[in-house]
């Protein structure tokens, strides 16, 4: 949700401002804005709509200034237009502020703002911010200002502010929100995520809950909550740059479907090359004895990485017989979750930054859970929380709609449920090498379902003009099942169900006539037989079946209007081929409805607010 992009720099920074907000576009797109220092001035440019029109908007107006901020939008306080757009400015109009986050306080401190004869100008939440370091300003430098004013604020953000009468200055704060400083040569950098850093620096410190921190082109100093400054010290990002751009494709989900078999491939290697003989992968290894003797499981997660700790729960209990609960993270803190003695909370989030998820972990470990996270982004918030952490290597996820992030989620879930297997001696070492060993062909077996694009891509037009969906799995299927459901929705805005099959005779068969299409998934596996069943109930009345199936499978073809094919394998592993052809029906759906595929209305890649 919103993204933020600065710069202290020894050169114009303005272009270099809107190619850091591209990147973070996904974050939001309902508005966008640029400020600059240049000379004694503070120019503002605000847009309503995408980057494009800002970028236009900054050659036209000439913005030029070596110290710089930028925002792209994601609307929560007033509507997307460009008075509520960011940077907002402060009474005297030498600050300018961008914000990320939630000020959930904002009315009562807008009110004693105005009392004290302060003008607002836009509905927004973050207009309070320079308003209230301009008070502080009073008797502080800039950087005391802010470490002022954050005390003050109630809910999550992440906030930078430049000052015209202090050119070469920067200072940004976070509290739940995320904010992360790239080191350059002669110019240093803040910004909403490490993949808007990586045209121009690899090199990043990342901000704790709290911290306040002060650019300028050669250095950069942070001030915890405590007021006692720390070394900050770089970390070097293992992605580079060319992973962020699409690389010949016309979408980023598009690129991202097809880097699945790689990235799968290089999530088991990250693990398994330096695993010890035990199949202990080194991240399980810090809490190692607790898992061993670990009396249950709840996962937490949102949308996509929720439906992957529904197949971690089928993995975990069939494998290493701890019973597992997943919870959407949004619900489970409002709620008062019994945690037994010896819980593991497992956290799955691409980002990382996912605020729903942080939130219920927080009240999991303040409970007394030991916290293990399945993550995308090295660094994010939930890396530096959990007891223990497991990478995916997915390289960064640019499209709203996870592909990528999902499959190697559903990789690092397979080896979870296999060390947990070790440690608690429910399966011996051949077991797990055989298992090991399977992992190791899904790559290949990835890559020969991605060949049926084209066959995808055909099938996709036979259905583009519905208008409802219903989707059906069942077992370690099911969890699938909702993931179809959900790409079709969010992408093409087709309304979808997923559901287990099993249950369609207890409601959603009254929906099914000749116009809805069903997507059953059929592959070979325990409930393989009880999927042809639910499919002659379904065809019995006159439902369209689209079914994900062997492409030899005589029993499908004779129910089924449309085969999706798919190469077999084990039952456990078949979620990681299953779902490749039902991103990509949602993607061809999309294509053919003509939606912006990499940015769906309404939607941002990373929710960090409530
Ligand atoms: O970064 P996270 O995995 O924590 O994000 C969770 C969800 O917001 C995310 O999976 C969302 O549902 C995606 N748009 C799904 O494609």
């Amino acid at each position: 949700m919103c993204g933020i992009f600065g710069s202290a720099a020894r050169r114009d920074v303005a272009d270099l401002i809107v190619r850091g907000l591209r990147h973070l576009e996904y974050r939001g797109y309902d508005s966008a804005g640029v400020a600059v220092v240049d000379g004694g001035d503070l120019k503002v440019v605000r847009r309503e709509g995408r980057i494009d029109r800002l970028a236009e908007a900054v050659v036209s107006t000439g913005l030029h200034g070596s110290t710089g901020i930028g925002h792209t939008r994601w609307a929560t306080h007033g509507e997307s237009t460009e008075r509520n757009a960011h940077p907002h400015r402060d009474g005297s109009g030498n600050l300018a502020v961008i914000h990320n986050g939630i000020i959930e306080n904002h009315e009562v401190l807008r009110e004693r703002l105005v009392g004290r004869g302060h003008a607002f100008s836009s509905e927004t939440d973050s207009e309070v911010l320079p308003h209230l370091i301009e008070e502080h300003l009073k008797d502080q430098d800039l950087l005391g200002a802010v470490c002022s004013t954050v005390p003050e604020l109630i809910g999550t953000f992440a906030f930078v502010v430049i000052d015209r009468t202090r050119p070469g200055v920067l200072v940004g704060a976070r509290r739940d929100s995320p904010l992360v400083v790239g080191i350059g040569d002669g110019e240093n950098y803040l910004a909403s995520d490490v993949a808007a850093l990586l045209e121009v620096t690899r090199d990043v410190v990342y901000l704790e809950n709290g911290e306040v921190v002060e650019l300028t082109p050669d250095s950069v100093r942070v001030i915890g909550p405590d007021g006692r400054e720390r070394p900050a010290v770089a970390e070097r990002v293992e992605w580079d740059a060319e992973a962020t751009a699409k690389g010949g494709y016309r979408h980023f989900m598009a690129k991202e479907i097809d880097e699945q078999p790689a990235a799968v491939a290089k999530t088991l290697k990250r693990h398994v090359d330096a695993a010890d003989e035990r199949f202990l992968v080194p991240g399980l290894a810090p809490i190692a004895d607790f898992l061993r003797s670990v009396q249950r499981v709840t996962i937490v997660a949102c949308g996509t990485s929720w439906h992957a700790g529904l197949v971690g729960k089928f993995l975990i209990e069939e494998r290493a017989g701890v019973p597992v609960e997943v919870d959407y993270a949004s619900e489970f803190r409002y709620r008062d979750p019994i945690l037994a003695d010896r819980h593991l909370v497992v956290a799955i989030s691409q980002s990382g930054e996912t605020l729903d998820t942080l939130a219920a972990v927080r009240d999991a470990r303040a409970r007394g859970a030991k916290l293990l996270s399945i993550v995308n982004v090295q660094g994010s918030s939930l890396t530096r929380e959990s007891d223990a952490v497991l990478l995916t290597d997915a390289g960064p996820e640019i499209g709203v709609a996870s592909t990528k992030a999902f499959t190697t989620q559903l990789l690092v879930l397979q080896l979870l449920s296999l060390g947990l297997a070790r440690l608690r001696d429910r399966r011996s070492v051949e077991e797990t090498r055989a298992a090991v060993d399977g992992l190791r062909r899904v790559r290949a077996k990835m890559e020969e379902c991605l060949e049926a694009r084209d066959e995808v891509a055909r099938a996709a037009e036979r259905y583009a003009r519905a208008s409802d969906f219903l989707f059906l799995g069942r077992g370690v299927n099911y969890p699938i099942a909702l993931e179809g459901a959900l790409k079709l929705k969010e992408i093409s805005y087709v309304h979808a169900e997923g559901y287990p099959a099993g249950e369609m005779k207890h409601g959603p068969i009254a929906l099914i006539d000749r116009s809805l299409p069903v997507v059953v998934i059929a592959t070979p596996g325990r409930v393989y037989e009880k999927a042809i069943s639910n499919m002659q109930e379904v065809k019995a009345r006159g439902g369209r079946i689209l079914a994900v199936a062997a492409a030899d499978d005589a029993a499908v073809a004779k129910l089924a209007e449309t085969v999706l094919p798919v190469p077999v394998v084990d039952d456990s592993l078949s979620p990681l081929i299953n779902v490749l052809p039902l991103q990509l029906l949602s993607y061809w759906i999309a294509d053919l409805r003509g939606c912006d595929i990499d940015k769906p209305r309404n939607l941002a890649k990373s929710v960090t607010v409530e």
